[in-house]
C-alpha cells in the first residue's frame, strides 16, 4: 500500500516536559497503563519495548514503565529493553513481566513458580517505600503470572508479599520498582493510587497535564512544521477530522484548505452541518464537493458489501485527487489519525520507526500528489480528542457524534443502493437518533442506527393492505467497537421508535430490533 509520507513526522512533537514512556512488551493491558497515567494528568506515550536508549534520552521522560507481556523472561527471544536504558538513571516501574525483566537484567533470578497465580489476590505491604504511601497495608489486587523472582539484584529489597509471591513488589536504587500485580486494571481498586505515587513521589511529575493543555503545544508544533506552507485536510463529518482541521486552522489560519467530499451517503442534515460549522461559523476555507451522483453511479447494481467499500474508496480518491490538483501547490495533508490507529500500526517487535496506517480515503494518490502528513491528534485517545474539540469550541453535537463508518449508509442499505432507498433509510435513521437522544441514551450507547433490509412484509394501514419495507434498528453498547452487546433499551423507547418510523417514513410498514451481540454478529449488517 502506498503511504503518503515524504518526511517521517517528528515523533516527539507533542511531548510535554513532564512525560512518561510506557515500554510495551506485549501485554493486553499496555494501552490501559498509558490511559491511567494520563488520567493522573501526566502526559504519556506507549512505545515499543525495544526502543533505543538514545531515543529515550532524546525524549527526556521523567519515568519509564515496563509493561507486562505474555513471554517468560527466560524464553529464547523474549522481548527485552535496550540494556543501555538502565544506565540513563531514569526511575523505572516494572509491572509483572516488566518486573521480572528488571530483576533479571539487573542481576537477580526469575524462575517458573510452583503455583501460578491468576485472578484476585491479596497483597501485604511490608514497607511503603514511597510507592505505597498513604495506602492500606493490605491491598486487593489482580495477578496474572506464572514466574516468580527467586533472587533480587544487589541493593534491591522486597516491599510486599502475597500468599504465592514472597516478593510481590520490590524497591531498588535510582527509583526502580517492580510490582507483580496489575495496577492498571479495574480489578486492582487502589492501582491508580500506586501508579500516582510512582509518578508524583518517585518521578516528581507535577500532574498538571490535561487534554486542553495539549492545544497550545499542538498549535506551536504545527506552526513550526508547516511554516508558510499550505495544508489540505479532508473533512468527513466525523469528530476526528473536524478537530484536526480546527487545530490546524488555529495554527495557520488561511494556509489551510479543507475539502469536504459529500458522497451522498451521510445521514440527514450532516453535510449541511459540516459546511455550516466549519465554513460559516469558523471561517475555514472549505471546498464543498457534492459528489452524490458519482458515488451512486459507482454503486449501481452492486450488492456485495466489500465491493461497495472498494468502489466508494476508489471514487473518493478520484474526486479528492481532482480537487487537490485544482488547488495548486500544497505541501501538507492534515489527518485526524488518533492514538489507537497509531498503536495498531506500530511495529512493536522491531522498535523501529512507526509504519503509518494509510487512511483508506487517501491511500494510493499519485506521486506528484504526495504530502507531508500533519497528524496533530496522533497521541490522543478518542475521549481526549473530544475534550480538545470542546475546548476548541466545536459544537457538542459534532464533538459527541457516534462513530459512523466511512462507507456510510451504503452498508446500511442492504442490497443495491439507490437514491430512493437511501432517502427511506435516512428518514428512519433520523427517528432512531431523535428518540435515542430524547431518552438520554445517545452518549451512553456506542452506536444507534437504522438498517434498510431487503425484505418486504405485509401490513395493514387503515383498511388497506400494504406490502412494504422492513427496517431494522440496531443499538449497541461497546467499549471500542471490537466487541459489542445489543442495548437493553426500555420497551417504551423502542415502541416510540417503531411507531414513528411506520407513521412517518413512507414505504416502511414493519420495524424489528436487532438483538445480536458481536461476536458472532458484527455491529454493521454489511
Ligand atoms: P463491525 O461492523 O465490524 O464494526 O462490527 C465495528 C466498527 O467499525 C465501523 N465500521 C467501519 N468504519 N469503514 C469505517 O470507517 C468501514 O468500512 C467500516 N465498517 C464498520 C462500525 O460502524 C463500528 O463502529
Amino acid at each position: 500500500m502506498t503511504t503518503l509520507v515524504r518526511d517521517a513526522p517528528a515523533r516527539d512533537n507533542q511531548v510535554a516536559q513532564d512525560s512518561v514512556l510506557v515500554l510495551d512488551f506485549g501485554s493486553q493491558y499496555s494501552q490501559l497503563i498509558a490511559r491511567r497515567v494520563r488520567e493522573a494528568k501526566v502526559y504519556c506515550e506507549l512505545v515499543p519495548g525495544g526502543i533505543s536508549a538514545d531515543e529515550v534520552r532524546r525524549r527526556a521522560p521523567r519515568g519509564l514503565i515496563f509493561s507486562g507481556g505474555p513471554a517468560s523472561v527466560y524464553d529464547a527471544g523474549a522481548p527485552r529493553p535496550d540494556p543501555a536504558v538502565y544506565e540513563l538513571g531514569i526511575p523505572i516501574l516494572g509491572i509483572c513481566y516488566g518486573m521480572q525483566l528488571l530483576a533479571r537484567d539487573l542481576g537477580g533470578e526469575v524462575q517458573p513458580a510452583t503455583r501460578r497465580e491468576y485472578g484476585h489476590a491479596s497483597v501485604n505491604v511490608d514497607d511503603d517505600a514511597g510507592l505505597f504511601e498513604r495506602l492500606p497495608r493490605e491491598l486487593s489486587v489482580w495477578m496474572s503470572h506464572g514466574d516468580i523472582i527467586t533472587r533480587l539484584p544487589d541493593g534491591f529489597r522486597p516491599i510486599a508479599h502475597s500468599l504465592n509471591s514472597p516478593c510481590a513488589a520490590f524497591a531498588g536504587p535510582s527509583g526502580r520498582f517492580g510490582i507483580q500485580f496489575h495496577v492498571e486494571v479495574a480489578h486492582t481498586p487502589l492501582g491508580k493510587d500506586v501508579l500516582r505515587n510512582f509518578l508524583m513521589n518517585v518521578c516528581g511529575c507535577a500532574g498538571t497535564w490535561v487534554p486542553a493543555s495539549f492545544i497550545e503545544m499542538a498549535v506551536a508544533d504545527i506552526r513550526m512544521r508547516v511554516g508558510d506552507g499550505r495544508v489540505l485536510c479532508a473533512l468527513s463529518g466525523g469528530v476526528d477530522s473536524a478537530v484536526a482541521a480546527t487545530l490546524v486552522h488555529r495554527a495557520v489560519g488561511d494556509q489551510l484548505t479543507c475539502v469536504f467530499v459529500d458522497n451522498g451517503l451521510l445521514r440527514r442534515g450532516e453535510g449541511d452541518r459540516v459546511v455550516d460549522v466549519m465554513s460559516r461559523q469558523r471561517h475555514i476555507n472549505l471546498v464543498h464537493v457534492d459528489a452524490t451522483n458519482q458515488f451512486l453511479e459507482a454503486l449501481r447494481g452492486v450488492v456485495d458489501p466489500e465491493e461497495k467499500r472498494r468502489r466508494i474508496g476508489r471514487t473518493f480518491i478520484r474526486v479528492f485527487e481532482e480537487q487537490a490538483r485544482s488547488l495548486g501547490d500544497i505541501g501538507f495533508l492534515a489527518q485526524g489519525t488518533v492514538y489507537p490507529d497509531v498503536i495498531e500500526s506500530t511495529s512493536h517487535d522491531t522498535g523501529s520507526a512507526q509504519t503509518i496506517k494509510t487512511h483508506h480515503n487517501v491511500g494510493g494518490l499519485p506521486e506528484d500528489l504526495r504530502f507531508t502528513l500533519v497528524e496533530p491528534l496522533r497521541y490522543l485517545f478518542k475521549d481526549e480528542v473530544r475534550a480538545v474539540g470542546s475546548a476548541l469550541g466545536l459544537p457538542e453535537d459534532m464533538v459527541w457524534r457516534q462513530p459512523f463508518p466511512g462507507p456510510g449508509l451504503a452498508i446500511r442499505v442492504i442490497g443495491e443502493v439507490t437514491a430512493e432507498r437511501l432517502e427511506t433509510l435516512r428518514a428512519a435513521d433520523w427517528v432512531v437518533i431523535d428518540e435515542v437522544k430524547r431518552s438520554g441514551l445517545y452518549r451512553k450507547v456506542w452506536q444507534s442506527f437504522a438498517i434498510l433490509t431487503p425484505v418486504s412484509s405485509v401490513g395493514v394501514m387503515g383498511d388497506f393492505r400494504t406490502y412494504a419495507n422492513v427496517v431494522a434498528v440496531r443499538i449497541v453498547e461497546s467499549e471500542d467497537g471490537m466487541t459489542a452487546d445489543w442495548a437493553k433499551v426500555p420497551y417504551d423507547v423502542l415502541g416510540v421508535i417503531s411507531r414513528r418510523i411506520v407513521n412517518e417514513v413512507a414505504g416502511v410498514n414493519r420495524v424489528v430490533y436487532d438483538i445480536s451481540s458481536k461476536p458472532p454478529s458484527t455491529i454493521e449488517w454489511e
